[in-house]
């Protein structure tokens, strides 16, 4: 769809449903993973035709979607309409035409359990002279439309600009101490990512994904990687809560969340990590093995690890796994969602 619709900024069109399906083949994993179950409310800021939308409709029943484009709600209530019939409690869509971009465009007084927006949030921000501080006004106006333990979920491409610039917004919410507080992904509150200090680095995640081949000749067709989901993201809850709740209040050990895959090379295993306080490059030799650091190998991007104890190595930005050193998973992405 492509229109001269005033707002509607250029690039955010949506292209072609397949070609959307090779760009985020799994969109039913992560609503998973973020807990929306049946009877929640949830709004899809910029839903475009409801590639998120439909399978939030699927789960919960019920979905407000919003969006500057109307011929894309057209679509998507058509698309919805064919979902009514499916055994159960009827689906409930609720399509509102408005530009995100000139204020809340939700109804005063109303509380959502989750409010996503995908994909959407680097095309309206750039449009402002502070894009970082017109992202953070936005988010702070959605986030007072949650529930009480609602939250915002934005997602954004893994492209290096669009994750960096998520983590700038992320750096500026962290430091408050008034709601929205950041969930996740980050294990640290108040301290700045660490992927900003040098202008290369940026953090995603990556999921793994193996495409039916039809859809991975798409993808390859359209320059896009033909397996694994990636992407950046940002959680938001109104409630003070924070991924470092995964480890219970006098556990031992510290809490670090791997940024990269576990990088095999001759005579060891490599790992990126972030946590709380610091930002160590992980170590194991192979000849450290153990079952008792099995973990370290076997992270993935977005693993929480807790390591215990936590040996430094010559400087702070080093972590030594020894054949002693305790690894548990404290959480994987995939935990709780169904396996492909
Ligand atoms: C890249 S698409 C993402 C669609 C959907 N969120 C998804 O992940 O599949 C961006 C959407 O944002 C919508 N959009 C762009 N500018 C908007 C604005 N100012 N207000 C509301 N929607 C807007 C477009 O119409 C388009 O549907």
């Amino acid at each position: 769809m492509t229109s001269d619709i005033p707002g509607f900024f250029e690039g955010t069109e949506m292209p072609t449903a397949g070609w959307w399906e090779a760009l985020w083949p799994d969109p039913t994993g992560v609503l998973a993973a973020v807990g929306v179950k049946q009877g929640m409310e949830v709004v899809d800021l910029c839903s475009g035709d409801g590639w998120f939308t439909l399978q939030i409709a699927r789960i919960a029943r019920q979905v407000t979607a919003i969006d500057i484009d109307d011929a894309a709600l057209e679509i998507l209530t058509e698309l919805c309409a064919d979902l009514g019939p499916l055994p159960g409690v009827p689906i409930r869509l609720t399509p509102r035409v408005a530009d995100v971009s000139k204020g809340v465009s939700l109804p005063r007084g109303a509380r959502f359990d989750v409010i996503l927006l995908g994909l959407a949030l680097n095309e309206l921000a750039p449009a402002s002279a502070e894009p970082v501080a017109s992202a953070v006004a936005q988010l702070e106006a959605w986030a007072g439309h949650l529930a009480d333990d609602g939250v915002l979920l934005v997602i954004e491409p893994a492209l290096r600009e669009t994750s960096r610039a998520l983590h700038a917004v992320r750096d500026v919410l962290a430091a408050r101490a008034a709601p929205p507080f950041v969930f996740a992904p980050c294990l640290h509150r108040a301290s700045g990512c660490p992927m900003l200090h040098r202008d290369r680095d940026y953090c995603h995640e990556r999921v793994r994904y193996v495409m039916p081949e039809a859809l991975a000749a798409l993808a390859r067709a359209a320059g896009l990687r033909d397996t694994d989901l990636t992407y950046s993201y940002l959680t938001l809850h109104r409630a003070r809560r924070s991924l470092r709740e995964l480890i219970a209040p006098g556990e031992p050990g510290v809490p670090l969340r791997a940024v990269s895959s576990a990088l095999a090379s001759k005579g060891k295993v490599e790992l990126w990590l972030c946590g709380e306080q610091r930002a160590p490059r992980g170590m194991r030799l192979d000849r450290h093995a153990s079952p008792s650091n099995e973990a370290f190998a076997q992270a993935e991007r977005g693993t929480v690890l807790v390591v215990e104890p936590v040996a430094g190595g010559d400087d702070d930005a080093r972590l030594r796994v020894g054949a002693d050193t305790r690894i548990t998973l404290a959480q994987h992405w995939r935990d709780g969602a169904a396996e492909d």
